[in-house]
């Protein structure tokens, strides 16, 4: 692990984080509706997520760009339908849920630290404009941030390094100026490639990924970001 006072240096401008499992908790999806799923819920909430960001990342590469809303209700009915599981009313009870995904609580500790230090804050995500309006407006978000960026923008998807640059033109500074902060290490493997400080919050102690782009800090929790700001 690099020593935090020289991943983030004195310079920096702003903190730019992950959506989707970074900020939300998307464990609390499917865990809200295991009255139904029962002992599948854990094993369906991997496939579902595992099939969103595949379409993502499929979608990228056929140039076929949908919404992440289309999106994430595509990769639902297909894991509906691997499991068996196919009902209209547990399929718009999860997509509600999904809209409304909770914050994890470590997420307004972490932004009001930043922001007390005059660092710029931001999201950046695959998520369609009016997902992220909601998920931010229920966890009482939007006061903490400077900007709320979607991939909408530029209709591809992360880790495609348009939507990278989509961070330093709305903050008007250079890459190296940004921490970029994610919990998905492909999305942190994508954003320190593009040129950001990339910033892993391992939430789940996972190994490092094979890809060609490391980290320049490794967390466990937002409780440690402004911790690994120079003093
Ligand atoms: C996002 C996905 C990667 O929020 O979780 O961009």
């Amino acid at each position: 692990m690099t020593e935090p006072a020289a991943a983030l240096p004195r310079s920096l401008a702003a903190v730019v984080f992950d959506a989707y499992g970074t900020l939300f908790d998307l464990s609390a999806i499917a865990g809200g509706a295991r009255d139904v799923l029962g002992q599948d819920t854990e094993a369906f909430a991997l496939l579902w997520r595992r099939k969103q960001l595949e379409y993502t990342w499929l979608r990228a590469l056929m140039g076929d760009y949908a919404d992440f809303w289309q999106v994430t209700g595509e990769a639902l009915d297909y894991a509906l339908a691997a499991m068996g599981r196919e009902d209209p009313a547990l399929r718009a009870r999860l997509m509600q849920r999904h809209m409304n995904v909770p914050a994890y609580p470590d997420v307004v500790p972490a932004l009001t630290a930043l922001r007390a230090r005059r660092l710029k804050t931001a999201i950046l995500s695959n998520g369609s404009p009016i997902m992220l309006t909601a998920a931010v407006n229920a966890a009482e978000l939007r006061k903490h941030l400077d900007h709320v960026l979607s991939v909408e923008a530029v209709r591809t998807y992360k880790p495609h390094p348009t939507v990278y640059a989509l961070a330093p033109a709305a903050l008007q500074c250079e890459p190296l100026d940004v921490a970029f902060v994610s919990a998905n290490s492909w999305d942190v493997a994508g954003a320190a490639h593009f040129g950001f400080r990339a910033v892993w919050l391992n939430r789940g102690k996972a190994p490092a990924e094979r890809l060609p782009a490391r980290p320049a800090l490794e967390i466990a929790s937002l409780a440690e970001l402004a911790g690994a700001l120079p003093a």
